[in-house]
């Protein structure tokens, strides 16, 4: 059973008269410990269909499923739950609060959510050790590299095992060695932990880090391929490159 699903999903934004279909009776589906890449032209609907997936927006038609549970249409205080019990997120610029340490900004999902921190230490520190920064707990994010940042960032999404972590070119703003860090990490994370992961990206040498690929194109599923390698291999790369020109994305 997937742990995330779209069914026949349309997001239409409304801006005056004008009118953007965004997403247009996309189905999609994600398997438990998977680590799928979505890809596609900018304005495709990516960026729209990871918000609806993390319950940051609702559809304009379709329903969302995460973990056996309708998504879409709950009110904004159990979608709230919803977002910060069960998702991770990670963004292209990182979203860290910056007059926080790097160890306050992992644990801030937990503080939101009304838990003891200090119980949740252990944890906190582990994950930072985990993506190679347990040096720099007490580091303020302008102490820190982008890809430092970034790594902090993807300790905070899964400090509350999240159901799902959903990652908006997580690597875009990186240099390629940071950028792979961040890839294998994510890697890791699914491999290691079972954990189930969503990431945006326009660049096939990121995607190549997935179990699949999953192309849009106007707001269309258009195709999906399945990765071979474990990241970074240039057959694989190849193969996305190929069908990216396919497609004309
Ligand atoms: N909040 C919004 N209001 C109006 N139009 C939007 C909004 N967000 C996205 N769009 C439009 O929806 C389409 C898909 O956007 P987006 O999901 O951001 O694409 P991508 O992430 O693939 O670049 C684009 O045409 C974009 O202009
Ligand atoms: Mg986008």
């Amino acid at each position: 059973m997937p742990v995330l699903e779209a069914s026949n999903v349309t997001k239409q934004y409304q801006m005056g008269e004008v009118s953007v279909r965004a997403l247009d009776q996309v189905s999609f589906q994600v398997e438990k410990g998977s680590f799928v890449a979505v890809m596609g032209p900018s304005g495709s609907g990516k960026s729209t269909l990871l918000h609806l997936l993390g319950g940051l927006d609702e559809p304009t038609d379709g329903e969302i499923t995460l973990a056996g549970r309708p998504i879409s249409h709950l009110s904004d205080d159990e979608v709230t739950l919803v977002r910060r019990r069960r998702v991770g997120f990670i963004f292209q610029f990182y979203n860290l609060v910056p007059t926080l340490t790097a160890a306050e900004n992992v644990g801030l999902p937990l503080l939101i959510d009304g838990r003891n921190v200090k119980k949740h230490q252990s944890k906190i520190e582990e994950l930072l050790q985990l993506v190679g920064l347990d040096q720099r707990m007490d580091h303020k994010p302008d102490q820190l590299s982008g890809g430092q940042q970034q790594r902090v960032a993807i300790a905070r999404a899964f400090v509350n095992d999240p159901e799902i972590v959903l990652a908006d070119e997580p690597t875009g703003n990186l240099d390629s060695k940071s950028g792979t860090a961040v890839l294998q990490l994510l890697r890791q994370f699914c491999d290691e932990r079972q954990q189930t992961i969503v990431m945006v990206t326009h660049d096939p040498r990121a995607a190549s880090y997935a179990d699949r690929v999953a192309f849009l194109k106007d707001g269309r599923t258009v195709q999906d391929l399945t990765v071979q390698g474990s990241g970074g291999h240039e057959e694989d790369i190849r193969a996305i490159m190929r069908v990216m020109r396919e497609l004309e994305l």
